[in-house]
């Protein structure tokens, strides 16, 4: 069952009634300002930092779900309705809502009124807009009032949650006009403020939540807005809101447009006084003199349409498959933006005040983002690397605001380290700028004991090759990929992290996932060096590789599949041997993309085994059989209930690892039908099951033993979407960035067709035909470029050349 549409032409989901099984969202904002919208018009809005910086409250765990937003109610006689729908609820007579590429669209009516919202927030400004477009369609003069409604959050997200004996106390707002300034804390120790300002004169305001919503009720039937009449209360403590009413007529046919800006804004922290106790008015005067006219929003929304239409230019898909062109061209790229903007920090299953940016995290988001804006990811890697600890291990999260590495949460994870490898290979192979492995970057943002970016590097591979347990792999420390598998951890009580509670190492826990990691990013890595003429340390790496390579046919082979890991008595995780937990994902499929075993016939034969035990009908299985009772000496992942996140999930981050597995071994067939099972495309016919946004990849798909197996979780922010882009775009259509120009070697199911990929790489635009006459799933029998036969499958890369016209014959 589907519960709206996509629409192609206009890079939209088009959502047609509001009560979808669970919230669906989107996110606003590309650059430093953002905001969730969902679509009933909830979500909140920060800047920067959803911790630190956030300017308007949300209630998660609240009842109804979903619950503060930015309102706007109408009063039409006795009726009160929303936009969104919420809060009111009252039934609509039509209600549609398209979340677009950084913007969202709502379009609803009641009796004869039809109103609109269009949410974005402008490309180069810290504010997000809200234009409310109200039209009278009935043939008799309305008089109607809207009011506007935000609830201010004071700014720290997590004490805003819970310091009330202060917070209470603290709320402060000036009001001039048609502005509310939203000033907490402001004659202390911030020097930045937030506005809610309308284009137009009001006819009242309130900015003290109770005095709208009267005591004891709620914001679904303010009683402002059943009186027709605001109270113009001014907030001292207690919870600062933001209302503004506006009584508007309307004549029959006639519409009224209003610009409503929510802004941040910033003064120099010597000269934030207007006079005394009054902020300074100047960013704000500013920011909000470029939204007055419906010009000035179109321009705006113009410019935002115009960047999205230029970054998805950079790679499109013409084939006969239109759930994954529409995939392609337009939801996954765009949900790699967002996980890059956001990594695990702010979404409706995070909530924004927990993990900031993950080193992890943050690195596998780049590999799906970097085509995108090569510059951001550039950053973004120096802010990552700059976190990195001497000794090659690194702080597993750090906040974005501040940049510094999280010390409640530390280091010890130990694939940390081979991730900045994999995100910087991505970026140098993409731009070709070597410059970046120079760059001076600091360890534990201490400038004092800088070296270059390719040094962390190096220490990142050592960081491997020194901490190796008895059989030769990688000691896995607090957790590999796989956070939850705690095999140092030993946790008896409750409210004790699994991650942090016990030593961060263990002289003997091994995993055979970081293994395979280090075969691949190994050689990334030693390719690096080459680039830098530093054939030796080439030479070093390829060695150390080809001795873990061994280590795992060794110890990590299990007869019929990759063992995952060995616990901290030395015993096998993911073997035959084990009870529950026989086989995992994570090392078949990175083991077997990595290349190992691939010459030996054992990757096959590990995609075989994962086939037969780890699949089911919504997607692969973390793991089987789910464990059914707690193992101290496991962890976190024998937590969950059978068929859920890491015990026996579909953990939708590493079904794209095996079905890049099997386009190494050349399976076209089998790598599209792991990509079709969990892609939201095709999973949105099964809406009601799947619960979850259909537009985006959510990280945790329930699994076989689930009470609701197919049942998805956690949306948007997943490793999922830059994986599934890379599988997609470099692995089945087969256009991989290498150093020495764009690779095409695409594996494809039969019967998928001609199709035509435009890819803008260093400075040029390839025109890439892909013809498949045999149908085959791969093998490329001939390529030419610009008409000219080519050996070989990578299109040699020319200083200044600005178009290729590449033909590739499969077969
Ligand atoms: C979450 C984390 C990620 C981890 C995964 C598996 O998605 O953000 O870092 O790899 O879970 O535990
Ligand atoms: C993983 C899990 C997540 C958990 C985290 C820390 O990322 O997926 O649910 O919160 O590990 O335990």
């Amino acid at each position: 069952m589907k519960f709206g549409y996509f629409d192609d032409a206009n890079r939209e989901y088009v959502i047609t009634t509001p009560k979808t099984p669970l919230p669906w969202i989107n996110y606003l904002g590309c650059n430093d300002f953002f905001s969730l919208v969902s679509n009933t018009c909830g979500g909140y809005s920060f800047y920067k930092d959803a911790k630190l910086l956030r300017l308007t409250r949300y209630r998660y765990n609240n009842v109804p779900a979903d619950n503060n937003g930015k309102y706007y109610y109408i009063k039409d006689g006795d009726t009160v309705w929303n936009i969104g729908w919420q809060p009111s609820k009252t039934v609509l007579d039509s209600y549609e809502c398209r979340h677009g590429m950084g913007y969202s669209r709502f379009t609803s009516a009641k009796n004869g009124v039809k109103a609109e919202n269009l949410a974005f927030v402008p490309m180069n400004d810290t504010c997000e807009i809200n234009r409310v477009i109200l039209t009278n369609e009935s043939d008799t003069k309305k008089e109607l009032s809207l009011f506007s409604y935000v609830e201010w959050c004071l700014w720290n997200a997590d004490d805003d949650s819970r310091n009330f004996q202060r917070n209470f106390s603290t709320g402060e707002v000036e009001v001039i006009d048609s502005t509310i300034y939203h000033k907490t804390e402001y004659r202390e120790r911030r020097n930045h403020y937030a506005v809610f300002s309308v284009n137009s004169p009001i006819d009242g305001f309130d900015t003290q939540r109770e005095s709208f919503l009267g005591a004891y009720r709620d914001n679904s039937n303010p009683e402002a807005v059943e009186n027709g009449k605001c109270t113009d209360s001014v907030a001292h403590g207690w919870s600062p809101v933001a209302v503004h009413q506006i009584n508007v007529t309307l004549e029959p046919g006639e519409s009224k447009s209003f610009i409503f800006v929510l802004g941040y804004c910033e003064n120099p922290v010597d000269d934030k006084w207007e006079s005394k106790n009054v902020i300074k008015k100047t960013p704000s005067d500013k920011l909000l003199a470029k939204y007055k006219t419906d010009d000035d929003v179109d321009k705006a929304f113009k410019e935002l349409k115009d960047y999205w239409t230029g970054l998805l230019s950079i790679f499109t898909l013409e084939s006969n498959n239109d759930k994954v062109n529409r995939m392609v061209n337009i939801w996954n790229q765009y949900q790699c933006m967002v996980t890059f903007n956001m990594s695990r920090s702010a979404s409706y299953y995070e909530s924004g005040i927990g993990r900031g940016m993950g080193f992890r995290d943050s690195n596998q988001d780049l590999l799906g983002f970097v085509h995108l804006i090569p510059e951001r990811a550039r950053e973004r890697i120096i802010d990552i690397a700059s976190t990195q600890f001497r000794n090659g291990s690194a702080y597993h999260q750090y906040q974005p605001l501040t940049k510094r590495g999280n010390s409640d949460i530390g280091s010890g994870f130990n694939d940390d380290p081979l991730w900045l490898i994999a995100g910087v290979s991505a970026y140098v192979r993409e731009t070709g700028d070597i410059s970046i492995l120079k760059e001076n970057v600091p360890y534990d943002n201490d400038m004092s004991v800088a070296t270059t970016l390719m040094e962390h590097l190096k220490r990142s591979f050592d960081f491997t090759v020194n901490n190796k347990g008895p059989h030769g792999l990688p000691l896995i420390g607090r957790a590999d990929w796989n956070d939850c598998l705690n095999l140092n951890c030993f946790s008896e009580h409750p409210g004790e992290s699994f991650q942090c509670f016990g030593p961060s190492e263990g002289p003997v826990a091994e995993s055979v996932f970081i293994a395979g990691m280090f075969v691949k990013y190994g050689e990334e890595y030693a390719q690096l060096a080459e680039l830098l003429g530093d054939d030796a340390e080439a030479k070093r790496a390829r060695k150390e590789v080809k001795i873990m390579y061994d280590a795992v046919l060794k110890d990590g082979w299990d007869g019929d599949w990759f063992v995952r890991a060995y616990d901290a008595y030395s015993n096998k995780i993911g073997s035959k041997e084990c009870e529950e937990g026989k086989i995992f994902i994570e090392s078949n499929g990175f083991c077997s993309l990595a290349g190992i075993g691939v010459k030996e016939g054992l990757a096959k034969k590990a995609l075989d085994s994962v086939k037969e035990h780890l699949d089911c009908e919504y997607g692969v299985m973390i793991l089987q059989p789910a464990y059914t009772v707690y193992h101290l000496e496991l962890g976190e992942i024998t937590s969950y209930p059978p068929g859920y996140k890491e015990n026996a999930g579909i953990f939708c981050h590493n079904n794209p690892w095996v079905s890049i597995a099997e386009t190494v071994i050349g399976r076209g067939d089998r790598a599209f039908e792991i990509y079709k099972k969990t892609c939201p495309a095709y999973t949105e016919e099964i809406s009601e099951i799947h619960k979850t946004e259909p537009y985006v990849y959510c990280q945790m798909v329930a699994g076989a033993d689930a009470y609701i197996p197919g049942e998805g979780k956690n949306s948007w922010l997943t490793g999922t979407a830059a994986w599934t882009f890379c599988n997609i775009s470099q692995y089945i259509l087969g256009v991989y960035p290498t150093h020495k120009g764009l690779r095409v070697d695409p594996c494809v199911p039969h019967g998928f067709g001609d199709f035509k990929i435009t890819r803008k790489f260093r400075g040029a635009t390839y025109t890439i035909n892909v013809k498949n006459p045999s149908d085959v799933e791969k093998g490329v029998k001939a390529m030419t470029v610009d008409g000219k036969k080519v050996s070989g499958n990578v299109i040699p890369y020319e200083e200044g050349k600005k178009e290729y016209a590449v033909e590739i014959v499969m077969g």
